[in-house]
């Protein structure tokens, strides 16, 4: 997920690019460039891997020239890591036409191979110039930068928001989107485009959403929008009801709240290009089948929530490669004795790709022989670049300290693997993985359904419980990781006492610290997966309901059983039992940071925390 914005108006345009990208950093923040185009009818072009301030220091040591037109970028990699060369903008057109993209060209490389044939030279790893060459050799034909668009975008597939100028039309920027953000700012004797009104809302709030497979074209007289076979289109115009800086997080009240509200996208995208025909087939993971197919081990590694997405991946991963899978925290792992071999596959799992508990354990346990596999969020993070394989979640940045939409895309890419490894060793069904295909693809929308159907609710139960003092979470099998996962969020976010048990362990200690007003949030097993398992669970929310509990369900809609032994029932979509994590968690997201927004605490940034803990 990028930022990008464009401007064509009567002001010097760098300055305005610069402060709009600072908007929209949360989007993306590994590198950023500019290209204006000049009084003198040239195209400057700068860019820089790291953040915005790198490339604001560098223009204002060696400025670019003045210029009213431009285009700006702030990245959050992909396709290629984050260096100078992979920065946006692209050129092509013997450097007169410059390209800016946020999304994911699945195709590009086929693409790619096609102009390589024709000689066309790149200077990097990205799908985005790509597309910038293409644009480009559709220009030189016609000289006309909107059709050059229309002939390139219907080869393109995948998600994308492309902004292009060229230096023979000042004053002109087009750009084109498909399953990706594009919004137009309606100035006076100006206009802009940026990835959303954060790149722009300082400057005015009349605005204009572009649909799908729209291409739009501004200048400083105006605006046209057509359909990508030319045909001009109506677009709805909107007031920017936010001030700038909620725009910075996108208007939400918090950057949590916008990332909760962004996991059926980081889902969605972490699937993106992995699923062909109801196969799965991981592309980074090419060249690797005799390997997978010669492994006896799994072991996963990590830290915090993102250890509790490697626990549900456990039953994933058994369930569809049948290889033994252990789950282990990294720091726990780092100081022991571990039996490890060559057929060991050590899968860690990182969302900054910087955690220095877990980095040091892929690097132990590449020193005792084992090959790994890096989960991560984060392109060119050091775990990865330690890693002999790498499958990324594409979740978008993460800026909150508390995960929450890298922890489901985190999940979505285990269990992606897991049907990957099990097609490739034979071990699962083909009809059984074209089925957890479909349950897959199914997630983003019904986790969409929980955040409309429930949120309210749930926040309306956090502010009536923000001075509870303690609160206790159970769940079963797939259930059990996300207990601990809601324990853990309660705990960093609300600064409660929140443990999280197996159901089943209940009567073995735990149940002495049930009392009359105890709050337990309990994760409901389907009644159409383990009939015994779902009795087993509803048995012990009516033993600690005897015991004086106030007992929030999370059950799947129709599950009528639970509804006369809890005290609230929260829904979730009907889903195969593997897949109910993904939604089960959802409530308890939400349940968190309500509750420390009822506390008036800071959702994004709690005490004693870091993002990325990079110290042992
Ligand atoms: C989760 O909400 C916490 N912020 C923390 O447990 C985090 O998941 C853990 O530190 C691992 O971080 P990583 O995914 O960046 O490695």
């Amino acid at each position: 997920m990028c930022g990008i914005i464009g401007y064509v108006g009567p002001r010097q345009s760098q300055d305005i690019l610069l402060a709009g990208l600072s908007r929209l950093e949360y989007r993306g923040y590994d590198s950023a460039g500019i290209a204006v185009i000049d009084g003198d009818g040239g195209l400057g072009m700068r860019k820089r891997a790291g953040k915005l301030a790198v490339l604001r220091d560098d223009l204002a040591s060696t400025p670019l020239a003045d210029g009213t037109t431009g285009i700006g970028h702030t990245r959050w990699a992909t396709h290629g890591g984050p260096t100078d060369a992979n920065a946006h903008p692209h050129l092509a057109d013997d450097d007169k036409l410059a390209v800016i993209h946020n999304g994911i060209i699945e195709n590009f490389a086929e693409l790619k191979s096609e102009l390589v044939g024709e000689g066309v030279a790149f200077h990097s790893e990205t799908d985005t110039e790509v597309a910038a060459a293409m644009i480009g050799r559709e220009y030189v034909r016609t000289g006309d930068l909107v059709a050059a668009f229309r002939a390139v975008v219907s080869r393109l597939e995948g998600a994308y928001t492309l902004l292009a100028m060229h230096e023979d039309h000042p004053g002109l920027v087009v750009g084109a989107r498909r399953n990706s953000p594009l919004v137009i700012g309606l100035g006076e004797g100006e206009n802009f485009l940026g990835s959303d009104v954060a790149a722009f809302v300082e400057h005015t709030r009349k605005a204009l959403a572009i649909g799908q497979d729209e291409i739009v074209a501004i200048t400083p007289e105006g605006v046209e929008v057509t359909d990508f076979s030319g045909a001009p289109v109506e677009v709805e115009a909107f007031e920017v009801t936010w001030d700038a800086s909620a725009a910075e997080k996108g208007g939400w009240s918090s950057f949590m709240a916008k990332e909760v509200s962004e996991e059926p996208e980081a889902v969605a995208n972490t699937i993106r290009g992995r699923i062909h025909e109801g196969r799965v087939e991981i592309p980074e993971l090419d060249g690797m089948d005799a390997f997978l197919a010669d492994i006896d081990r799994i072991l996963v590694i990590a830290c915090g929530t993102a250890a509790y997405a490697g626990m549900v991946g456990k039953y994933a991963l058994e369930t569809w490669t049948r290889v033994p899978v252990d789950v282990e925290l990294a720091h726990e792992f780092r100081y022991r004795d571990p039996v490890l071999s060559p057929r060991t596959l050590v899968v860690s799992i990182s969302q900054s790709g910087e955690t220095m508990d877990t980095l040091m354990a892929v690097k132990y346990a590449r020193s005792r022989g084992a090959k790994t596999l890096s989960i991560c969020n984060t392109q060119g993070a050091t775990i990865p670049r330690e890693s002999d394989a790498i499958v990324y979640t594409h979740a978008g940045p993460e800026v909150a300290v508390a995960s929450t939409k890298a922890f489901v895309a985190q999940i979505t890419a285990i269990y992606l693997l897991a049907l990957h490894v099990g097609r490739v060793r034979g071990a699962v069904d083909p009809v059984v993985a074209v089925e957890a295909v479909t349950e897959l693809e199914a997630v983003p929308g019904k986790i969409a359904r929980v955040l409309e159907t429930e949120q309210a609710r749930i926040e309306q139960l956090a502010h009536w419980m923000a001075d509870t003092r303690s609160v206790l979470f159970l769940g079963r099998n797939v259930g059990y990781p996300i207990a601990l996962e809601g324990a853990l969020k309660l705990k960093e976010l609300a600064y409660i006492h929140a443990e999280g048990f197996a159901a089943g362990e209940l009567k073995h200690g735990p149940i002495a610290l049930i009392e009359p007003g105890q709050p337990v949030f309990v994760v409901v097993p389907s009644p159409r997966g383990s009939a015994e398992m779902h009795k087993k669970v509803v048995s012990n929310i009516e033993e600690i309901r005897a015991r004086g509990a106030r007992v929030i369900a999370i059950a799947e809609e129709g599950d009528a059983a639970v509804l006369p032994a809890a005290d609230e029932v929260l829904r979730i979509p009907l889903a195969a039992p593997m897949f109910e994590p993904l939604l089960a968690v959802v409530p308890l997201h939400i349940f968190a940071m309500g509750l420390a927004e009822a506390k008036g605490l800071d959702v994004d940034q709690p005490r004693n925390l870091a993002k990325s803990v990079t110290v042992e």
